[in-house]
């Protein structure tokens, strides 16, 4: 049979918007706000920055360079990419796994979350919250919404079943395009676009004067303040370091495997150096600048000084769909600001979502050699029906079992070993050559110690933390009640069955490239 022909980047402004776009997401505009609150504000963004510099940074160098290494390897997955790091060990593969189990665990309730933000732009739209004013009846629209109630705005979760099945379509269309059609296609115009709303809304909020005139407190200024005036005493608190690194891990995709899927389809003398910190940049001004200037300043005009501490502490669902369309509402032109703010989240999700299902793709099409299209129908055909459970079981506790396991533990878990594998198997000399080929910047020097050293004693210190802090609570599920705990037994019994299956994909792959080896 003939070898499929390598997809590849149409150009570096295509791939810096990918990987931007696949870094740019819920996370930075739903995440990042609630964490910096409950966090301490402005000290959060102490640990934050430390560790965008030692953890968030070097990894992003770490998977552009692996990455295009294994493509030249003709291997887009980690398993592959792992396995031409280090061609000796017959075992390395097999951590690769997770760098496909990860992203795919993650696009199982991502896709779903993503939906909402389409129904709610064409809610926004069509006014179909707009007579709602209180947090009780927006919070009762959105149960209703997800199917948790019935109520007199949702008799059923059709409407909610329709807008995933749109939004999943969507996913699969780009996808089916590939790279160079599909996603940079998608990319190039979708991030500038969420640029360009985002900016509108901070633009929006920053001029929102004193909406009650009884309460000159309540401004914008204040706003930022309640986020950005650093309370110390919180950096004591490991916690809050672990929220913070959490954080970066999470917004800039990294120690996921999806950056390293996207950096194999270049070429060997593409730089990785240079772009790889424009991606880092441009996801910190979404994050840091857009993220942090729309939710929490708006939401503290609008409920005061006292409401946004437990609005803050209600989490990234309750802050996005309950208290952005209140505050929305409130505003001349609502239909279109919270058309923008929706629109905004979903591009930002669907540039992400792509992004988590490309390693699974790309796995398919290098190592089994099936075509582009029908990778993308059978990844489809397995992604949606796992997607059910996320859909069905929302309030049982699945999707948070969903987010520890794929947007938590397996993030740190295969970042170590993807640092540890570069820094010290393929070695640091050797690493510190490959990330400069073609390179049109040099890195500072430091870095070439920070990546062999610091980076990965900074991930294993947190994993050790993870373990005698959480280990034993998270599997005697002492978090989670009674009722849920059947669910959540489940889905863990489920995410082992994929593990295991994609293990024995990874093993059938190597035996048949092995035969097909000798025969040669
Ligand atoms: N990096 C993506 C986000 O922030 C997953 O949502």
């Amino acid at each position: 049979m003939a070898k499929n022909v390598r997809d590849s980047w149409g150009s570096r402004l295509g791939i810096i918007m990918a990987v931007t776009g696949s870094a740019v997401g819920l996370g930075n505009f739903l995440r990042f706000p609630v964490q910096a609150a409950k966090n301490g504000g402005g000290a959060f963004m102490i640990p934050y920055f430390i560790a965008l510099l030692l953890v968030g940074i070097p990894l992003m160098w770490v998977e552009w360079s692996i990455g295009r290494y294994g493509g030249g390897f003709e291997h887009s997955s980690a398993p592959g990419v792992f396995h031409s790091l280090w061609q000796k060990n017959r075992f390395i593969k097999y951590f690769g796994v997770i760098g496909i189990f990860g992203p795919l665990v993650i696009m199982i309730y991502y896709t779903y979350i993503e939906s909402w933000t389409l129904a709610y732009s064409f809610f926004s739209l069509t006014q179909k919250y707009a007579g709602i004013t209180d947090q009780i009846s927006m919070q009762s629209f959105l149960r209703g919404f997800q199917g948790l109630e019935k109520n007199q705005y949702f008799s059923s979760i059709g409407t909610a079943y329709i807008f995933f099945l749109v939004t999943f379509s969507v996913n699969i269309t780009v996808l089916n395009y590939g790279i160079r059609g599909g996603i940079e296609r998608f990319c190039k115009i979708a991030v500038p676009v969420l640029f360009i709303f985002g900016i509108i809304l901070l633009v929006r909020v920053f001029s929102l004067g004193v909406v009650d005139l009884s309460k000159p407190d309540w401004n914008i200024s204040n706003g930022l303040g309640y986020l950005w005036n650093p309370d110390f005493s919180q950096l004591k608190s490991a916690k809050v370091w672990l929220a913070a690194t959490g954080q970066i891990f999470f917004t800039l995709s990294v120690g996921i495997g999806v950056i390293l899927t996207y950096a194999s389809y270049l070429k060997k003398g593409d730089d990785v150096a240079l772009s790889g910190l424009t991606a880092v940049s441009m996801n910190e001004m979404a994050e840091v600048v857009l993220g942090a200037s729309i939710v929490i300043p708006a939401a503290f005009v609008f409920f005061g000084p006292i409401a946004i501490g437990d609005i803050a502490n209600s989490g990234a669902f309750n802050l996005g769909f309950v208290t952005m369309p209140l505050v929305l509402g409130q505003m001349p032109f609502s239909e279109i600001f919270g058309f923008l703010w929706f629109g905004l989240l979903f591009l930002a999700g669907v540039t992400s979502s792509v992004s988590l299902a490309q390693p699974a793709i790309a796995f398919l099409e290098d190592e089994f050699n099936i075509s582009r299209k029908q990778s993308v129908l059978l990844f489809g055909i397995v992604t949606f029906v796992m997607c059910n459970a996320a859909i069905f079981f929302l309030s049982k506790g699945v999707v948070d079992e969903l987010d520890f396991w794929g947007g938590t533990f397996c993030l740190v878990l295969f970042a170590t070993i993807e640092v540890i594998l570069f820094g010290w198997i393929f070695g640091i000399n050797k690493a510190w050559e490959e990330v400069h080929h073609g390179a049109d910047m040099r890195l500072p020097r430091i870095y070439k110690h920070i990546i062999k050293y610091v980076t990965p004693t900074f991930l294993l210190i947190i994993l050790g933390a993870w373990f005698f802090q959480e280990w034993l609570p998270i599997i005697r599920m002492d978090n989670v009640s009674l009722v849920n705990r059947p669910y959540v037994i489940a889905t863990r019994v489920g995410l082992c069955l994929i593990f295991i299956v994609l293990a024995v994909l990874v093993n059938i792959a190597w035996r048949k490239r092995k035969i097909k080896g000798r025969r040669v």
